[in-house]
């Protein structure tokens, strides 16, 4: 049996930027509102025509190039998304013709803005098992596809963007992913949902007519929840494998709003130097926070081989995870 290390990162994001003074034009908004109550302060989005599995695949490829691999070496793809090209075939599929990932097999997986620790760890476990060496995981979102210009309460807070990871087997005596704690609360369903354009309700005029296949939440509640629980996984986590706060090289939290992740950092009492912060500049991209913001932090030259790194997030479902692993190149 092998445990699964991550041994490379890519990620990528469309180049149009919309800026809080952009919003400023077409709702009543504010710079200030939106910096002071989430701390964004602009976001990407794709331009027409260009889709979640472009993203995907601009991620990947930086990926292969980095790792220094062909795409015809991966034997599997995983892709957490929300915002898939289409309902089927998925985007995985999408993406596997487009990289030229002839060998690989693939699924999407559904886990929101837990979506990409979720696809990691089932990634890790087909590495575990030695099923497959090549693991590539995606977290890829267009959430300007599902966000009303109507609704300022949500228009604000997202962004487009991809983030990669590949899993490999670790050597003898390496520790890679050391362990993962997810979790599913559906009772926060009602909370934060696309209501229409699957099997309970499919597309109607009356259904384009009320915006159901635009993101609804009540951002009250799900910030009240968000908020202790961003906490207590990261907490938990580190708690049961027994490492100290202060061990940790990097922690990378879900960016869905600055507050948030504050509050995490205080009931962890993590030093927030330490701590991967992009959603001033992205808002929240649902399953790419997490990569994009550990590809970043490796550009950077923030986190290195033997650091200690946490990930955590919360998202609609709800959704939870937290994930500690060892960076190994
Ligand atoms: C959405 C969110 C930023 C709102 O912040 P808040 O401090 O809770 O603000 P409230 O919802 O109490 O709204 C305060 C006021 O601002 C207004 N408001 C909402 N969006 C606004 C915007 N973009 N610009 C200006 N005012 C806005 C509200 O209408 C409300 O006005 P009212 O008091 O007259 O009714 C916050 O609830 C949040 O971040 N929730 C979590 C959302 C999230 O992360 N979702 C994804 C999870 S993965």
């Amino acid at each position: 049996m092998y445990n699964a290390k991550i041994t490379a990162t890519g990620y990528h994001v469309p180049e149009k930027v919309i800026t809080n003074a952009d919003l400023e034009q077409i709702f009543d908004t504010s710079d200030e509102w939106i910096r002071a109550r989430t701390g964004i302060r602009e976001r990407h989005h794709v331009a027409k025509g260009e889709a979640t599995s472009d993203l995907a695949a601009a991620a990947a490829c930086k990926l292969l190039k980095q790792r220094g691999i062909a795409a015809t070496e991966i034997d599997c793809i995983i892709v957490a998304t929300v915002t898939p090209d289409m309902l089927f075939p998925s985007t995985a599929c999408v993406l596997q013709e487009k990289l030229g990932a002839s060998n690989a097999w693939g699924f999407d997986l559904s886990g929101a803005c837990a979506g990409f620790i979720f696809a990691v760890a089932t990634g890790s476990q087909f590495v575990h098992s030695g099923a497959y060496r090549k693991v590539l995981v995606v977290g890829a979102d267009v959430m300007s596809s599902i966000i009303s210009l109507k609704d300022r309460n949500t228009y604000v807070l997202f962004g487009d963007a991809a983030g990669a990871v590949l899993l490999e087997p670790t050597a003898p005596g390496e520790e890679g992913i050391m362990d993962f704690l997810l979790q599913t609360d559906g009772s926060g369903g009602q909370y934060l949902c696309m209501p229409a354009g699957g099997s309970l309700r499919p597309a109607t005029h009356e259904t384009v007519e009320k915006k159901l296949h635009f993101v609804h939440q009540d951002g009250r509640a799900v910030f009240k929840y968000a908020v202790q629980k961003m906490a207590d996984i990261s907490v938990e986590i580190l708690k049961r494998n027994r490492v100290s706060v202060s061990d940790l090289a990097l922690y990378a939290p879900h960016q869905a709003n600055m507050r948030i992740i504050d509050a995490a950092l205080e009931r962890m009492g993590l030093d927030p130097a330490k701590c991967v912060r992009n959603i001033d500049r992205y808002a929240n991209t649902t399953a790419a926070t997490i990569p994009v913001g550990l590809a970043e932090a490796y550009e950077a030259g923030r986190v290195g081989k033997g650091d200690l790194v946490l990930m955590a997030s919360v998202g609609a479902g709800f959704t939870l995870g937290s994930l500690l692993f060892r960076w190994s190149f």
